[in-house]
């Protein structure tokens, strides 16, 4: 009789890898089950035991390790920084709409734009609440995400997405495309937020205000093991790039299906509706459900289905002209108005806000309100005591919406105006025609310094990371800092003598600051802090003149040829630059080294002659990469495409060109040198 072998035969190599395989197959499957579908086929501890043989095997044999292990979701060493990345496909934001009647508006300008009658079908999406992320798969292997940041530039995350169990880390098809770029929305569904925070309570931590906060500080970790604790999940909701696959989709709808097969999860209350009638029954049904659902939503989404049709209509500064969302309305509670303080804002602008015994309302805890102006606190009649209804919608700043006068107790009082500024003393005035008082003390008022500091340094201006506002308001009450030209006199060895302030971080604000030198035109003039000059209009300023001393020396009605630009803002801008003190400021600024690019006019995508045509390129090009060339054209609303066929209207051509050229002769295709291709390219 044989005796029974008492050591196991070590696995082949071979063997060994079709195990492992076997295993990512097997555990990627059920993930997908248990986390996308809600339908887990089999118990945790079988998963937990297919689980360990695979960690077991990984640990034994290193060189099995791939990124694409669902092993790797555990989250990995803590990082320093994240760091920034370029999205090459720019993270728009969508036009908001409050009211049916401005849905139908949009609706009305698509059929303009579009010039048809005929109905349009909608995509409709919840609009769901937590943060937009774009993700990398290269030949189906995810390799990285980043956040949305200012929609140009975000934080590579990539090690904290891949925690999330319902991010695929490898695409179900076998042949996948050479390049994926999914967007979508990361959240915090609402019983892991209840759960998160309870855990929170009973370990005397802050709680999150609510799940939004809760995923943006989950996914926000340096740590990705702290991320992978924390029950994130998520949705897609657009393909921005696919490279190497041949059929491309041409809906909207399509595009989601595919991502579903590929083993993304996306929302099973997305909807195709037939023109804006089916949008508003879509939405008035989801108003319905709203507080029903496991996540929260904030509004539906609508985007034109067909992509043909998007590209048409393209884009409008940061938004495209395709979609547009419609937001649920706020939501209300009441509560005690228990007194009220003027904020003295960046332009001077005294701002009454209230505050109010703290009330739960639309998912977080409210203790301050805007009461926006004087006027508006006449017209509702608001006074220090009443009852007063709070309301809240979605990430607008709350605000105090009217009074239940048969609440209003005797010792109500009226709320009256300063006649001097609550900051600095100076003055409190309000000009004919402007709901707004101000403060007069300019610049000399600490209020307006920091607002305009603090303004200056934000993100979406000068990006100048640690400046935040209780650094400021630190800096300027220690007289250390007055304007914005002063940021770049700070010394780290001085910084790092203020309260609170380590070595360390004196040196990364120095840094900061250093490194905010290097910026682009508009952002300049936007942190700048011009009355009523917002990202749009300094953008537009920019196109428009391309040079600072053009901008600070144009008159009022030169000013207002600027799109955009009216009376009143070309006013804000010539009185700016005629103030000593602002020109002072700037030439410091300058002399202190912030630079830019010339800005290229970038023409709109509609306007461009490439709108709509298909590209193919071959052979190399002397002034710009391949990648560089594909880049210019999408941007410009073109399709690059890897083939020639009929439907190809340019083959651009460079040096040692491929077979590509001989069939676009063949196929009598118009064919562009480098030289034509890039006049064409830039002379619009
Ligand atoms: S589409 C070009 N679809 O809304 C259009 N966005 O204000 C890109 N969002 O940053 C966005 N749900 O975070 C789209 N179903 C949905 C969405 C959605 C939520 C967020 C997203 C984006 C913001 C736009």
């Amino acid at each position: 009789m044989k005796s029974k072998l008492t050591k196991q035969i070590p696995m082949s190599s071979d063997a060994l890898q079709q195990r492992v395989m076997g295993l990512r197959e097997e555990l990627n499957k059920h993930n997908y089950l248990y986390y996308t579908l809600d339908a887990p086929i089999i118990p945790d501890a079988e998963y937990d035991r297919l689980f360990q043989e695979l960690v077991k095997l990984e640990t034994d044999h290193p060189n099995l390790k791939t990124i694409d292990s669902p092993t790797q979701r555990a989250g990995g060493q803590p990082l320093k920084i994240f760091p920034e990345v370029n999205h090459r496909i720019p993270m728009l934001s969508l036009d908001n709409a409050f009211t049916f009647e401005t849905v139908q508006e949009f609706d009305k300008r698509v059929h303009d734009r579009l010039k048809t009658s005929a109905l349009i079908l909608y995509a409709c999406e919840p609009k769901l609440d937590g943060l937009a992320v774009t993700l990398i798969y290269e030949e189906g292997i995810f390799v990285a995400g980043a956040t949305r940041g200012d929609g140009v530039t975000g934080e590579q995350i990539t090690e904290n997405l891949r925690t999330i169990p319902v991010i695929p880390l490898k695409l179900t098809d076998k042949n996948p495309p050479h390049l994926l770029e999914v967007r979508g929305e990361v959240f915090m569904p609402k019983a892991g937020f209840k759960t998160l925070n309870e855990r929170a309570i009973a370990n005397n931590e802050k709680t999150f205000a609510n799940p939004r906060n809760a995923a943006a500080g989950s996914l926000r970790q340096l740590d990705s093991k702290i991320t992978a604790s924390r029950p994130l999940s998520f949705f897609a909701y657009a393909i921005a790039r696919i490279d190497g696959k041949k059929d491309v989709f041409s809906t909207h709808h399509e595009s989601m299906e595919y991502l579903k097969h590929e083993g993304f999860p996306i929302c099973p209350l997305n909807h195709i509706a037939n023109g804006v009638k089916g949008c508003l029954e879509y939405y008035q049904k989801l108003v319905e459900k709203r507080h029903s659902l496991p996540y929260e939503i904030d509004g539906v989404v609508y985007k034109v289905d067909n992509l043909d049709l998007q590209k048409q209509l393209g884009f409008v500064s940061r938004a495209p002209r395709w979609a547009i969302a419609h937001k649920f309305p706020a939501e209300e509670a009441l509560t005690e108005l228990l007194d009220v303080e003027f904020q003295v804002g960046r332009t001077g602008a005294l701002t009454p806000v209230a505050r109010l015994k703290p009330v739960f309302v639309g998912g977080a805890t409210v203790s301050n309100a805007t009461l926006h102006n004087m006027d508006e606190i006449l017209r509702k009649d608001v006074r220090i005591h009443d009852t007063v209804v709070v309301r809240r919608a979605g990430d607008v700043i709350p605000e105090v919406a009217s009074v239940v006068l048969e609440k209003r107790p005797t010792h109500a009082k009226k709320i009256v105006l300063p006649k001097k500024c609550p900051v600095c003393g100076a003055e409190v005035l309000r000009e004919e025609g402007e709901a707004a008082a101000r403060c007069m003390g300019g610049l000399g008022c600490r209020a307006q310094q920091k607002e305009s500091i603090i303004h200056f340094a934000s993100r979406r201006a000068m990006n100048i990371d640690g400046l935040g506002i209780k650094l400021v308001d630190q800096l300027v009450e220690t007289g250390f800092i007055q304007n914005i030209a002063d940021l770049f006199q700070i010394e780290a060895e001085s910084l790092a003598s203020l309260q609170r302030m380590g070595v360390k971080s004196a040196e990364n604000i120095v840094n900061a600051i250093e490194n905010s030198k290097k910026t682009t035109f508009p952002k300049f003039l936007y942190s700048l802090g011009i009355r009523e000059v917002g990202e749009a209009t300094a953008l537009a300023l920019a196109n428009h003149f391309h040079d600072l001393k053009s901008v600070m020396q144009a008159n009022e009605e030169t000013l207002q040829t600027v799109p955009d630009v009216g009376p009143v803002v070309a006013a804000h801008i010539y009185a700016f630059f005629r103030q000593p003190h602002n020109r002072e400021v700037i030439d410091k600024l300058l002399k202190a080294g912030i630079h830019w690019p010339t800005p290229k006019p970038v023409p709109s995508v509609e306007s461009h002659p490439f709108s709509g045509k298909t590209f193919v390129l071959t052979g190399t090009l002397s002034e710009l990469s391949r990648e560089e060339a594909k880049e210019k054209l999408i941007q410009f609303g073109a399709k690059v495409s890897e083939s020639v066929s009929k439907k190809t209207d340019y083959v651009v051509v460079g040096d040692a060109p491929g077979s590509k050229l001989a069939k676009a002769e063949n196929l009598g295709v118009a064919i562009l040198d480098e030289k034509q291709f890039l006049k064409l390219l830039n002379n619009n």
